[in-house]
């Protein structure tokens, strides 16, 4: 029996070596852990049930008959938990043919996708990899095409993260298109459908694959990326924090922390915030800090369309996704972008039963040629679309201005809003008194007495939270420093909200 055990050990201690220690100095020389030293960080401690590792690649062609036969073909997986819940993990092994992915290495993917849809836990993928393995031809695409199917009947059912550490090219990129995050490391990943090459010779432009795909690209420019982080270490201990905020399916209960903060806890300095000048801006994230547990949040996309915020917090130990105006940035109006960005983070919290807490401080939509050339009815649309269709809770709160349609997009009683309120400062108008004096009263623009007594007239009567109020549409005018009370109650009142949209095979967002 003992041969058999050292027999046992010796294959696996091989197979952990995946494409030789000359490959793995190099990993480590660009500033990259290996596949399996990342899913230890990833993990708790141990906890790693590694499968399939003895598979190796089928192919013949192109000299890879003589090829080494390396166990495991390019990719690691199994699962494990991220402090004591179960997840599904697979880790592409750059050192074994670039990491790319031949007919066997996706069938070890399309395997670990089964078990977690099966067994309702989250799947987290971290990419390293060349695409598909150019010597296998179709059986590498049809390979794709498994892992497509299956991450798309995932979706909305199972969390899917993808996390970009190395090269991620042709056929991988995809997949990580198709789950609910992406993540990548600055200097050490890119993504791109064709790499520099194919560009220079398509379009005859010159790249390097940092300009064209790199973390600093996806996370401001194209919004592919969720969020960059400066080395794996940290995007693997960032991942475990952000685990720790979802469910693990859509039929389950919110994870629930202990939290050491009191939910009633007032905080007088919310009290001036807003500043006295209505275009004076101010930080809708100290907002988000003072009302979230221990003041901790989690932000998607904070590199992009800043004039929006949107991220993960805790109330009272169980996750909620904020969602804010910012009055930082561009007056925290509402643009294609701001909407497209908080519309998909509305939807996956919906998805997975995450309460929403919108914060409004809005002066409209973007006007102008770019903006409407660029879609920005539909792209706001998105945004209406995700809030209206939304079944979890949704507790609203007006800080300063609504304004216009954005108003009513932004999470409003007439958008199903559970609970809406609102500070003594907000504002709820058509539009701002100005605009609203000059368009009413043309005749006397040239009269600026009239025109300053009209629009103090206009900002009376409108400016205030109030007549919303009257009308219902607010459901309490809230002092500032009693906001986090006030929407940990209103959360806890909901927590048992049912609410069903009729049954339709699936809706139709303006995509
Ligand atoms: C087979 C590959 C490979 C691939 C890399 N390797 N990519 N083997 N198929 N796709 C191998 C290399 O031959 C090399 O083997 C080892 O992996 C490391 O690669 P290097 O090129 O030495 O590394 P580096 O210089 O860091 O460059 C990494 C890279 C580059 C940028 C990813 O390898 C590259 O451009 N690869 C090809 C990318 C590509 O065009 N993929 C196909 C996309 S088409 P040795 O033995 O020398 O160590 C596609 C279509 C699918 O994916 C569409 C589905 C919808």
């Amino acid at each position: 029996m003992k041969h058999v055990l050292e027999a046992l050990e010796d294959r696996r201690a091989s197979a952990r070596l995946g494409g030789g220690q000359a490959r793995i100095d190099a990993q480590h020389k660009r500033g990259k852990l290996t596949a399996r030293e990342r899913i230890e960080l990833l993990l708790d401690h141990g906890s790693f049930e590694e499968y399939d590792m003895f598979v190796q690649q089928r192919c013949v062609d192109f000299g890879m008959d003589k090829a080494d036969k390396i166990p495991g073909d390019g990719v690691v997986t199994g699962w494990g938990t991220v402090n004591g819940r179960t997840v599904f993990v697979f880790a592409k092994d750059f050192t074994v043919f670039g990491g790319s992915l031949s007919e066997t290495h996706a069938q070890k993917i399309t395997k670990i996708q089964d078990m977690a849809l099966k067994n309702r836990a989250p799947i987290i993928g971290l990419f390293d990899a060349g695409g598909a393995r150019i010597q296998e031809g179709v059986a590498a695409l049809g390979g794709y095409g498994e892992v497509f199917q299956r991450n798309v009947l995932a979706s909305g059912v199972i969390p899917q993260i993808s996390l970009i550490m190395g090269p991620c090219a042709g056929g991988d990129v995809y997949s990580p298109a198709m789950t609910d995050f992406i993540f990548m490391v600055r200097d050490t990943s890119y993504m791109f459908v064709t790499g520099p090459d194919v560009v220079k010779t398509v379009t005859n432009e010159t790249v390097t694959a940092e300009e064209l795909g790199g973390a600093s690209v996806h996370t401001t420019k194209s919004s592919i990326a969720d969020r960059a982080f400066d080395n794996d270490v940290e995007a693997l201990l960032q991942m475990r924090r952000l685990i720790d905020f979802l469910p693990s399916s859509n039929r389950d209960d919110l994870p629930e922390w202990p939290s050491f903060d009191d939910s009633g806890r007032d905080d007088a300095s919310l009290d001036t915030l807003v500043p006295d000048n209505p275009n004076k801006p101010y930080d809708i994230k100290e907002l988000i800090a003072k009302v979230a547990d221990e003041g901790d949040f989690f932000e998607i996309q904070e590199a992009h369309a800043k004039n929006i915020v949107t991220g993960f917090g805790r109330m009272e130990g169980r996750t909620v996704g904020f969602v804010a105006n910012q009055p930082m940035v561009l007056a925290g109006v509402l643009d294609s972008d701001a909407s497209r960005k908080a519309a998909r983070f509305v939807r996956f919290c919906d998805a997975f039963n995450i309460p929403i807490v919108t914060f409004v401080d809005v002066p409209g939509f973007l006007p102008g040629t770019a903006q409407e050339y660029g879609g920005l009815i539909k792209h706001g649309a998105k945004l209406l679309f995700a809030y209206a269709e939304a079944t979890v809770p949704k507790v609203t709160l007006i800080t300063r201005k609504a304004f216009g349609g954005a108003y009513d997009v932004m999470a409003s009683k007439h958008l199903r809003g559970d609970v809406n309120y609102a500070w003594p400062s907000a504002q709820i108008a058509v539009m701002g008194a100005k605009g609203a004096v000059e368009i009413i009263f043309r005749a006397d623009i040239g009269d600026s007495a009239k025109i300053a007594e009209r629009t103090k007239e206009y900002e009376e009567r409108f400016l205030s939270p109030f007549v919303a109020a009257e009308r219902g549409y607010i459901d309490e005018v809230i002092i500032p420093h009693s906001t986090r009370r006030r929407i940990a109650r209103a959360l806890a009142m909901l927590r048992h909200k049912e609410l069903e949209n009729p049954w339709k095979k699936h809706d139709n967002i303006p995509l």
